[in-house]
């Protein structure tokens, strides 16, 4: 019998992060600082909005670009936030979260082989993301030296007349950088000379410590080649609810819809009564999560320092990023092994691009208290493979 799959999904590699899951449900006593969601429920006010949509029997499609009053409550929090105009009516698609629009916003713009220079370091879903839509996608790497920033010269340097767009996130998964004024600035000019569209994931824009995140979109020239994507799903503790949408100047947006139509009619309708809900009233749920999360990132980076494996300072979403080339072992390797040996779960940074090699992810969405014990066995694990650590000062 032939093979029906397409050349297209063989082509596409499983995500690297998925192995490490897979081994740590056969495991117990596992602590895992492996996974990229919010371990706080969802606030309850946000819940009950969501709930009593159902109960009420508001169980019907909504409208296909997302119910008004959501679109209308994002284009008021881009005012609100960044000063930023985009129209409720034509302007703004609720999503079945950012991994929707992200697909959306590709297939509109890539016909085959368009190149898109994708950031990384960056979310397991991006480069395929690019080749799902027939796209062809040109890994731009970032390093620890440059603080993970993307520069002009590095983003320039592989611009080819197939290139349409960048791909970027910040504040990034899975480094924590955020991306400066200065290197937005540089970023904005090559698109601009270049004529490309940049498309900007910002999902985790409310969660910065100390630094503030500036929307791609505010800089001069950029709204009308920028496509925004953001969501519920990190800020507000909502990822099992669904949903994300975009931003974009109309014409873009109506090839968005185009899709999003066909493909997903609307997003789930008590999913996005409760998103009306976070964005009026979610204000200071958001800001008690980011004070506990900034508690736990400060914890989790003196942790690793300490341990012997330099930390990069994230100064937003919810990672840390050290380096364990001190150990001598790949990241893989000290992945499995730790998970084996320590029962901790992580994640491999070459998951995320081969520029995130010799890096581990180590999410800190868990206790302080998970955290600190994760630290003392992933210090004994350091020494017992080589590191001459200053173990002895945990735990922290
Ligand atoms: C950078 C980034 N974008 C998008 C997503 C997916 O978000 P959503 O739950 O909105 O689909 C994630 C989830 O980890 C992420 O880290």
């Amino acid at each position: 019998m032939r093979t029906f799959i397409s050349k297209n999904v063989q082509q596409l590699r499983p995500s690297g992060i998925r192995r490490y899951f897979d081994i740590a449900a056969t495991m117990t006593d596992v602590i895992t600082l492996g996974i990229g969601e919010p371990d706080f429920a969802t606030p309850q006010h946000i819940a009950r909005v969501g709930a009593d949509c159902v109960l009420t029997g508001q169980t019907a499609y909504t409208s296909n670009s997302g119910a008004i009053e959501l679109r209308r409550a994002i284009s008021a929090q881009m005012r609100r936030l960044y000063g930023l105009e985009y129209g409720a009516a034509d302007e703004v698609l609720v999503t079945v979260g950012v991994s929707e629009a992200l697909y959306l916003a590709l297939k509109a713009i890539c016909d085959p082989g368009d190149e898109v220079l994708v950031v990384e370091p960056c979310f397991v879903a991006n480069a395929a993301a690019v080749e799902m839509a027939g796209g062809v996608p040109v890994p731009v790497p970032t390093f620890v030296e440059h603080g993970f920033q993307v520069t002009g010269a590095e983003l320039e340097a592989r611009i080819t007349p197939r290139t349409k767009a960048i791909l970027i996130s910040y504040p990034n998964n899975p480094t924590g950088a955020v991306l400066t004024p200065e290197h937005l600035a540089e970023l904005a000019d090559v698109a601009v000379r270049h004529d490309l569209l940049v498309i900007s994931d910002e999902i985790y824009e409310r969660l910065v410590y100390g630094v503030e995140h500036i929307n791609v979109a505010s800089l001069p020239g950029m709204r009308e080649r920028t496509i925004v994507l953001s969501g519920m799903s990190k800020s507000y503790a909502m990822t099992g609810w669904r949903i994300g949408y975009a931003l974009a100047p109309a014409p873009i947006m109506d090839a968005m819809r185009k899709l999003h139509q066909y493909l997903i009619m609307s997003a789930p309708t008590m999913g996005q009564a409760a998103a009306v809900e976070a964005l009026e009233h979610g204000e200071d749920a958001v800001e008690a999560m980011r004070c506990d999360y900034d508690r736990r990132r400060r914890l989790i980076v003196d942790g690793f320092n300490r341990i012997g494996l330099p930390c990069f300072e994230p100064r937003g979403a919810f990672y840390a990023f050290p380096d364990i080339r001190p150990t001598g072992l790949t990241d893989e390797e000290f992945c499995e092994t730790l998970l084996r040996e320590e029962r901790v779960a992580v994640v491999p940074g070459s998951a995320f691009g081969a520029s995130g090699a010799g890096f581990i992810r180590a999410s800190y969405t868990a206790s302080c208290a998970n955290i600190e014990r994760a630290l003392e066995r992933i210090g004994r694990f350091a020494v017992r493979h080589g590191l001459a650590a200053q173990v002895d000062t945990l735990p922290v």
